[in-house]
């Protein structure tokens, strides 16, 4: 087992290669009353005690405010007390809403996460942050809490979709390209999906190694922890404009390339780099192009970013691999030029 430990306003660890069953056996004998949250397509492979479990609607649709209000009611019902804990068991919807849930309940209970899907594992259950969305855009409501722990068992990816194992891997290329090229090569060396499912631990503890190093320096995002933000804001503006058809890590892929080219365009980035990259997510049968998302839209809710300041157009781009940059005030010109390169 692979313990990475993570610095916040409290101290914790990720554990790789645990078994989920004993983590909740675990977890159960320390506390008096537990509410387990579960997606629903979930709930035959995980067949967990009913009495004990919230199943919340699947995918992007469970980070609503009417879900947050049904677990809320939910752990009334079970009049659970200070002394109680969540465990978000889930993709990273699940856990986004299960780390909102207990940072909201009783002002505040603990919690655990137990990722399931591996933009999860590597991403949404490390480093506290929680949210969910609103009609203005994604994760605009939220918190700054972390789990107790993170426990992170292998066994889950067999059952997760090439297309969810893909969209996960956008996270890890995404760390990779701001800072462990080695996570580039690993994924370069490999001829197929099922090659890089064989990989996966060292993937993941790699990613984990370097998503806890930056939460660690800076967990409430003052300043470093935004270049875990690369990809991310016009990812996040396909990804709504796409009324969340498409995965998460599907957009951030979109939104990879995207960043790239606007590295490019303000003069930092040689365009090896990109084609570099966009071989990677291409291999990985990730989007790297798109022309379904009209400009406006996406500008607008690029302006609405939680990135944005005082209505500038911010971004994370690259300098070169492992050199993320501060794009501060780009102009709207050059965001458009991008922005047209990814509609070819
Ligand atoms: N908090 C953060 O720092 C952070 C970081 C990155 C992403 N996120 C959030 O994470 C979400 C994306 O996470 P995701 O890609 O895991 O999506 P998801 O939680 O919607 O899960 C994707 C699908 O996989 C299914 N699934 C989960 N585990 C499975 C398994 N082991 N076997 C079979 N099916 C399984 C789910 O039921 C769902 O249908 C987004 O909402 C994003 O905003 C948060």
């Amino acid at each position: 087992m692979v313990k990475i430990p993570v610095r916040a306003e409290r101290n914790y660890q990720v554990s790789i290669g645990v078994e989920w069953r004993s983590v909740i056996s675990d977890i159960s004998s320390r506390y008096t009353q537990i509410l387990i949250i579960a997606p629903q397509s979930m709930k035959d492979l995980l067949s967990l005690d009913d009495d004990r479990t919230f199943f919340t609607a699947d995918g992007e649709s469970q980070k609503d405010i009417a879900e947050v209000v049904r677990v809320w009611d939910r752990l009334g019902e079970l009049s659970i007390g200070r002394k109680g804990a969540i465990i978000a068991i889930g993709g990273g919807a699940t856990t986004d809403l299960g780390g909102f849930v207990a940072s909201t309940w009783l002002r505040g209970i603990d919690w655990f996460a137990i990722p399931t899907t591996l933009a999860g594992m590597v991403d949404a259950a490390i480093g506290g942050k929680t949210g969910i969305n609103t009609s203005a855009g994604k994760n605009l409501v939220g918190s700054f809490y972390s789990p107790q722990s993170v426990d992170i068992d292998l066994t889950f990816l067999e059952t997760l979709s090439d297309r969810d194992f893909a969209a996960g891997l956008a996270e890890v290329v995404k760390t990779g390209l701001i800072a462990d090229t080695s996570i580039l090569t690993l994924i370069e060396n490999c001829n197929s999906l099922k090659e890089i499912r064989q990989i996966s631990s060292e993937l993941i503890a790699k990613s984990v190694a370097v998503k806890s190093g930056v939460v660690s320096s800076d967990f409430r995002e003052g300043k470093v922890r935004e270049i875990l933000n690369f990809g991310h804001t016009f990812g996040h503006a396909v990804e709504k404009m796409s009324g969340y058809t498409l995965r998460h890590g599907e957009a951030v892929s979109i939104g990879t390339v995207y960043a790239l080219y606007l590295s490019e365009e303000l003069g930092e980035l040689d365009p090896v780099v990109t084609e570099r990259a966009r071989g990677i997510l291409t291999k990985i049968g990730l989007p790297t192009h798109s022309k379904e998302f009209e400009w406006d839209g996406l500008l607008g809710l690029m302006h609405g970013d939680k990135k944005a300041h005082s209505g500038s157009l911010r971004f994370i781009g690259l300098a070169g691999i492992e050199k993320p940059i501060w794009l501060e005030s780009v102009p709207e010109a050059a965001a458009r030029r991008a922005y047209e390169r990814i509609c070819r």
